[in-house]
């Protein structure tokens, strides 16, 4: 019997292309998407959905049941830029929508469970180039905050309940079919929708903020290949380290610029800079490469030619 799967969040950025992704692998009908709002039509016309929000641990319950689901992947939480607005409302929402599923995983309800985590949880003080998966980490932000102490509970539930958790520290994704929820690497999306449309853009970081970043098709082989690989091989139970490419605005506009010579960029860093200043440029993910053989396909030419082919 096919397993059931359901995704939380699954109208954001990342939640509508995994949800395609997934209902393609394991059948529509196995999938069941659900957010606080309606997603786009692709999302909404491809399978079932339920409106659900994850922060009531009944309702959610009740959806599990309903569903016979056997695996949850957490995709609902507010990103770092928003964050940082609304502390407390962040705080509460990535929290107690993670210990909802933890609990139920927990309580035997659900066998399985994917949550991301961020290069987010790497602060100030931590090692800035190849940043090694354990290291000083100290995040500076309210999300990256959030972030790390999502990895300690995950890890403690597997130690303690035998919680088959599994995550991925995410860098910042770049995708055309959502638009991106509130993060401080949104600008690599902008960046493609106005050159498009202006012929310029106007950068909310700085021109040598070096970030890691990755496009959203390594993301998700990533995501589905971290859930398929063998409960043994899954020998880090907080988060992995895993890396596609790390640029700098700058050289992301000489990249378009390659294809369009006429593009402009100017750069006015706002509050996100601080945020960004905080995080890592690059990432060591020898970890996710050793215990389950992750490869990132796309560095930032074929991104560009991805990106400015599907949205021009
Ligand atoms: N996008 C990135 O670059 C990136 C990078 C690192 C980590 N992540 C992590 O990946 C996950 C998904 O990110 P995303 O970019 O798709 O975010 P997003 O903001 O695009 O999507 C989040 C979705 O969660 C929904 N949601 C909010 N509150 C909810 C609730 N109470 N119950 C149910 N759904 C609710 C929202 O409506 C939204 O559709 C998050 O945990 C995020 O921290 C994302």
């Amino acid at each position: 019997m096919p397993k059931n799967i359901l995704i939380i969040g699954a109208c954001g950025q990342i939640g509508t292309e995994l949800t395609l992704a997934l209902r393609k692998k394991y059948g529509s009908e196995h999938v069941i998407a659900s957010d606080i709002r309606e997603g786009n039509d692709d999302l909404m016309q491809s399978g079932p959905f339920e409106i659900l929000d994850a922060t009531n641990y009944d309702t959610l319950e009740e959806v599990i049941a309903y569903y016979d689901i056997c695996e949850v992947y957490l995709m609902a939480a507010m990103l770092s830029a928003t964050a940082e607005k609304f502390p407390m409302r962040a705080w509460n929402l990535n929290m107690n929508t993670l210990f909802n599923v933890l609990n139920l995983a927990k309580e035997k309800k659900i066998n399985k469970i994917f949550w991301p985590s961020s290069i987010a949880v790497f602060g100030p003080n931590t090692p800035k180039e190849d940043t090694p998966q354990n290291t000083i980490m100290e995040p500076s932000t309210v999300y990256g905050i959030s972030k790390q102490s999502g990895e300690r509970w995950c890890e403690y539930y597997f130690n303690k309940f035998n919680v088959d958790v599994r995550s991925i520290r995410y860098p910042g994704l770049i995708s055309w079919k959502t638009m991106p929820g509130g993060g401080t690497t949104d600008y690599a999306i902008e960046i493609y929708h106005k050159a498009l449309s202006d012929g310029s853009y106007t950068c909310f970081l700085g021109e040598e903020t070096k970030l890691p970043m990755m496009f959203m098709d390594d993301a998700i082989r990533a995501t589905l290949q971290i859930m398929e690989a063998p409960e043994k091989d899954i020998k880090v139970r907080s988060s992995y380290n895993l890396a596609g490419m790390s640029f700098t605005p700058k050289e992301m506009a000489e990249n378009i610029k390659a294809v369009m010579p006429s593009f402009k960029i100017e750069y006015a860093p706002d509050f996100r800079q601080d945020i960004a200043d905080s995080w890592p440029s690059s990432i060591d993910d020898t970890p996710a490469k050793d215990d389950w053989g992750w490869k990132s396909e796309f560095n930032l030419e074929k991104t560009t030619e991805e990106m400015l082919g599907n949205l021009g």
